[in-house]
């Protein structure tokens, strides 16, 4: 912006009403599950920075790595001067890494989580003047609204950290439709996404020596307490977290350690020992199988950079 400062957009988030009753639908289930954005309060996304930096996490650091081998190759075929839409921004490092490669006219970091989205982006507006930054504080997973101020011309979708891992397959597809929907056709998608590998690797990365994944998921048990009034005890759960090779995806539950009824405003539920509340999935892709998906989506040309090991994608296709 002109004054150098950053336009930030808080969309009404669903309202507190709506957040109990999917949360309970969810809680109730003969499969208790939750939906993965409830690990993400202020603490929860502090958690998964601290995640990024475990020796067992590879999936950060090895995409960085490719952006730091092939940058140069991956912003000559993403193209210069876009406006560049940054899908989970979160503190926006990423983004912000690739600026002097990608030179963006406009930057429009989204996050659920708000209010750590403002900060990062009232920071680094101070640091890069020069960019158009539009921070919008919102929920993207189920609809995608941007506002008229965000630039259709030249529009690169940014999703990086395999965070489209987050949805099943059906669910990646409509996410990814919906993105070539709102793109011009010289629009793109440059997106990072975590390849199948060996069990052990995808074990240790989701379940790390030092705990923090475990807090990270234990954690969101205080978001719930919070959301919903609810009385759930941290020391009766215990994380778990492993590859489940069928379903190409790594699962996430909280596990309960005893009997236990867990009370809330208006509700309550009994878990027995060993009972599991399934609070995320992270699918792994293949390349054949991840450029299939693109092309159903209405993505082409697509172009794939990956790191010795094979561990990681990051990819770029085109609107078309
Ligand atoms: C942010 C969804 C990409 O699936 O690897 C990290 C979240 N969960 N450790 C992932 C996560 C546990 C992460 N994503």
């Amino acid at each position: 912006m002109e004054n150098g400062l950053a336009e930030f957009i808080k969309h009404a988030l669903q309202d507190r009403d709506a957040i109990r009753s999917e949360l309970v639908a969810g809680l109730m289930l003969p499969q208790a599950v939750t939906s993965p954005k409830y690990l993400y309060d202020a603490l929860g996304s502090k958690l998964f920075e601290a995640i990024c930096e475990l020796p067992e996490y590879y999936p950060t650091r090895t995409e960085a790595e490719i952006f730091r081998t092939h940058g140069a190759e991956i912003a000559s075929v993403a193209g210069l001067g876009s406006t560049l839409i940054d899908l989970g921004a979160g503190n926006c490092a990423k983004a912000a890494s690739l600026f002097s490669l990608l030179r963006p006219q406009q930057y429009v970091p989204i996050d659920i989580s708000a209010e750590f989205l403002h900060d990062a982006v009232t920071s680094l507006q101070q640091q890069f003047f020069h960019i158009d930054m539009l921070a919008l504080g919102m929920d993207f997973s189920s609809a995608l609204q941007l506002p008229a101020t965000v630039r259709r011309h030249n529009r690169l979708f940014f999703y990086p950290g395999s965070s489209i891992g987050n949805f099943n397959p059906d669910e990646a597809l409509a996410f990814i439709k919906r993105l070539r929907g709102a793109c011009d056709i010289e629009g793109g998608l440059l997106i990072g996404v975590d390849l199948v590998k060996d069990s052990a690797t995808l074990d240790a990365a989701y379940d790390d020596a030092l705990g923090v994944t475990a807090s990270f998921n234990l954690n969101l048990l205080l978001h719930l307490n919070r959301l919903l009034g609810a009385d759930f005890n941290l020391r009766q759960w215990r994380h778990r977290g492993f590859f489940n090779a069928e379903a190409s995806r790594v699962e996430m539950h909280l596990e309960a350690t005893d009997d236990t009824v867990v009370r809330w405003h208006g509700g309550q539920r009994r878990f027995v020992q060993g009972e599991r509340l399934h609070t995320e999935n992270s699918y792994k892709y293949t390349v054949p199988g991840f450029t299939e998906l693109l092309g159903q989506a209405g993505f082409g040309q697509v172009r794939v950079w990956r790191d010795p090991r094979q561990w990681f994608m990051v990819c770029h296709a085109r609107a078309v």
